[in-house]
């Protein structure tokens, strides 16, 4: 057995408490099949419950405490009756993303077997199982999400509110560079990006120079650019079009919520936080929330929490067993499977029986 990967667990809020065992006993399983060592430390910080018993979202030494792991594995954090959303994800996910200098989103957007998505074909016709296969990649650290600016003659007639886009090279660059990395280890070889150049005019036609310029680097991948507006456009009439998308801070947030959105249920989408030069460590998350309105029930879907499990074993050098896990997460959903679903998914199964029945597909191979 190599030597273990640390792996920092956080559970956070909600059914994040009840879908993280779900991940860890998938994780398990592919660990015990493929050799792998994996260290889990539990972290009860970054929730709402810490928050108030220590009237802060993490400890002050929380860096010295997960930032030498080789991963985290987070589930979800927020609980508006008890804290603000924007305190509780400000005071604990973004200062993970920044400080780790988490400079790249990623969330694949597949449109499983057995989910229907809500985006049908032109003639009305649902879409098929790989049909929509894209990964969008997401720029996470500056932007249009900056803290230049201020107000001014604050509640007067006068008032005036100012926020500065920032786009440095260095930053547009590394985002890009990873977009174009992606797109060449994928069958399509296809990049499209994000863009609002005609409206936003100084900081959009950069990133249009800069892209054209990585682009340079890489003749073997197709390349194309849409203003934001017509793209959303598309993703709804013609996802089966795009392969992996780039966007802005801003751009890519709306683009990964509607890329997962267009292949179904949000219980099953993953997301990555990274930091490819492993400086820090990568977070890697669920796209869902700690959902409120069904937490304590035990009929969460585990696949988001799951799948994000799968990409952080790849992102830590391990091919197959993310392949094992993302064959039985298919095998399970696949009509026809004896799989428990769960209420999301038609049927009527809780969040272990899901959990159980997919690591018991990993363990058997
Ligand atoms: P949400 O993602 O928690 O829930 C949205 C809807 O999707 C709800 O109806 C929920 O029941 C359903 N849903 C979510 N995950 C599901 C799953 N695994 N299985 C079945 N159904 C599922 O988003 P919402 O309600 O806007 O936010 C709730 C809290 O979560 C807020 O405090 C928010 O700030 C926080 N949040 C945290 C995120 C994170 O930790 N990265 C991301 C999004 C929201
Ligand atoms: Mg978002």
């Amino acid at each position: 057995m190599s030597s273990a990967h640390r792996i920092a667990v956080i559970a956070g809020d909600g059914i994040g408490t009840e879908v993280m065992p779900e991940g860890l006993r998938v994780l398990e399983a592919a660990a015990t099949r493929f050799g792998i060592g994996l260290q889990f430390d539990h972290f009860d910080f970054s929730s709402c419950d810490y928050y108030e018993r220590h009237g802060k979202m993490l400890p002050d030494d929380w860096k010295e405490q997960i930032g030498g792991h080789d991963a985290i594995y987070f589930g979800a954090v927020g609980w508006p009756d008890k804290v603000p959303d924007h305190v509780s994800l400000w005071g604990s996910l973004l200062m993970f993303r920044r400080e780790f200098d988490q400079y790249v989103n990623v969330r694949p957007a597949r449109l499983m077997p057995g989910v229907r998505a809500p985006v049908v074909r032109r003639d009305g016709s649902p879409r098929e199982p790989g049909e929509i296969d894209m990964v969008i990649v997401r720029e996470n650290t500056e932007g249009e999400y900056s803290s230049i600016g201020g107000r001014m003659y604050a509640g007067t007639e006068r008032e005036i509110v100012v926020q500065e886009t920032v786009m440095s090279r260095v930053g547009v660059d590394r985002v890009l560079r990873h977009a174009f990395e992606v797109a060449r280890s994928r069958p399509k070889k296809h990049l499209t990006s994000a863009t609002k150049s005609n409206g936003i005019a100084i900081t959009m036609p950069y990133w249009d120079e800069r892209v054209e310029a990585m682009a340079k680097e890489y003749p073997d991948v197709k390349v194309d650019k849409f203003h934001i507006d017509i793209l959303t456009a598309h993703f709804v009439q013609r996802p089966d079009f795009f392969d992996v998308v780039v966007g802005s801070n801003l751009f890519g947030d709306i683009l990964s919520d509607l890329g997962p959105a267009c292949t179904g249920t949000i219980g099953i989408a993953p997301s990555a936080n990274l930091n490819p030069t492993r400086q820090h460590p990568s977070l890697f998350e669920p796209v869902h929330g700690s959902a409120p309105d069904i937490a304590g029930q035990g009929i969460a879907n585990p696949i988001g929490q799951i799948w994000c499990g799968a990409m952080m074993l790849e992102f830590l050098g391990h091919q197959a067993a993310h392949d094992a896990i993302m064959r039985a997460i298919e095998e399970c959903l696949a009509p026809g499977s004896d799989a428990p679903r769960t209420r999301d998914l038609g049927g009527q199964a809780s969040t272990s029986d899901l959990g159980k029945a997919i690591a018991a597909r990993v363990q058997a191979g």
